[in-house]
């Protein structure tokens, strides 16, 4: 059975912090609950929108409809063997919760993945990634209700169409895909990854000299913490536009002017611009209007203070592409969902 409330407040489901009601609300943990929801939606003619941790959305407008949470919980080991082990995680799982239990068993994989933010049944959907790993590196297979055909699918590694914070469930399967768990194959034995960023220096710093899956979750979660603000803390979701993938002819023609503008490469045609540099550098970091604005040490996130609405948040975000485009000739796209 589930419970439906009526005009709930998602204040405190969504990161950053935003005032928005669900005109009915309901927490689900079993398979059954979820057919049970869609059909309330069904049978009241509403529409329904399925919430997970709430850390990568922008409500601009109360939601006239049924709010899913999705609350199903459980990590299981399906397969073991001396190199590997496979995992089926439920959706409803805290993505931290789960790197530190796989920490705790000094299994590999999962450490640069720490402290972000969000579900589990999040992670596929837009293949979260930080510190050089993304996790299609990780997913064996993703389980889901498939609301239009009305049946539980499940879909290969292969087959989810991964890319830089893409997947299937957010083109051909948008809004039709219920993620309800995910297998992850994790390592006993292998080498962690360094080379991005600053995990090396930290490491150093540290005088660890073969860092195990924990140091490196240790470093990262340091470097996170020193650029990235605190949802429970400061209102924001994460890195608010993709990092724009453009063409090197674009990209030389800001090298004129700053020689040192940085770049990661893709291609032999393209390469991926950080869009925090841009926003920093067309003079955006830091700025403040009333309760929200651009953080300080990140310009690629935007922050309630505390009091701010969505509409405010999403006109500030208009205003920054509209400047990236007039003076870099580049279309930043948002990575956050706007309702
Ligand atoms: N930069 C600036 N100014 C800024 C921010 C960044 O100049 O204010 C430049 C610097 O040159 C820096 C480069 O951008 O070297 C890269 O910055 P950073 O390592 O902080 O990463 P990012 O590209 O801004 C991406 C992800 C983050 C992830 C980090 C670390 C996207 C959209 N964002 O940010 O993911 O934590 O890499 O791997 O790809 C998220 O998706 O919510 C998120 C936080």
């Amino acid at each position: 059975m589930i419970k439906t409330v009526e005009n709930k407040s998602l204040k405190t489901s969504n990161t950053f912090g935003l005032e928005a009601n669900a005109r009915f609300f309901c927490q689900i943990s079993e398979e059954t609950q979820l057919l049970e929801a869609i059909q309330f939606a069904s049978i009241n003619a509403i529409k329904y929108m399925i919430l997970g941790g709430g850390s990568n959305i922008l409500f601009t407008k109360d939601f006239e409809g049924l709010v899913i949470k999705i609350e199903n919980k459980g990590i299981k080991i399906i397969e073991e063997n001396a190199e590997s082990i496979l995992l089926e995680v439920a959706a409803g799982e805290n993505w931290h919760e789960l790197v530190q239990y796989t920490l705790a068993h000094n299994w590999y994989g999962m450490e640069n993945l720490s402290l972000i933010p969000g579900n589990v049944g999040a992670s596929p959907m837009q293949n979260i990634g930080a510190y050089g790993v993304e996790v299609m590196n990780l997913i064996d297979s993703v389980r889901f209700y498939q609301t239009e055909t009305t049946d539980w699918q499940t879909l290969k590694k292969e087959e989810c169409e991964f890319g830089y914070r893409e997947s299937i469930f957010k083109q051909e399967l948008k809004g039709k895909a219920i993620i309800w768990s995910v297998n992850f194959r994790l390592f006993k034995n292998t080498t962690v990854k360094l080379e991005y960023g600053d995990i090396n220096s930290v490491l150093q710093r540290k005088g660890i000299e073969s860092p195990g899956p924990l140091d490196v979750s240790n470093a990262v979660i340091e470097i996170r913490q020193s650029k990235l603000p605190d949802p429970g803390k400061i209102g924001n979701a994460g890195s608010f536009f993709k990092n724009p993938v453009v063409e090197k002819s674009i990209f030389e023609s800001i090298k004129q002017n700053y020689p040192s503008a940085p770049a990661f490469p893709i291609d032999e045609k393209h390469v991926k611009v950080p869009a925090g540099w841009l926003i920093e550098t067309a003079g955006w970091k830091g700025k403040r209007f009333e309760s929200y604005g651009v953080h300080e040490k990140q310009a690629l996130v935007l922050v309630n203070y505390g009091g701010s609405n969505g509409n405010q948040i999403l006109q500030l975000a208009k205003d920054i592409q509209a400047d990236i485009q007039k003076k870099f000739q580049i279309e930043l796209q948002t990575e956050v969902n706007i309702i």
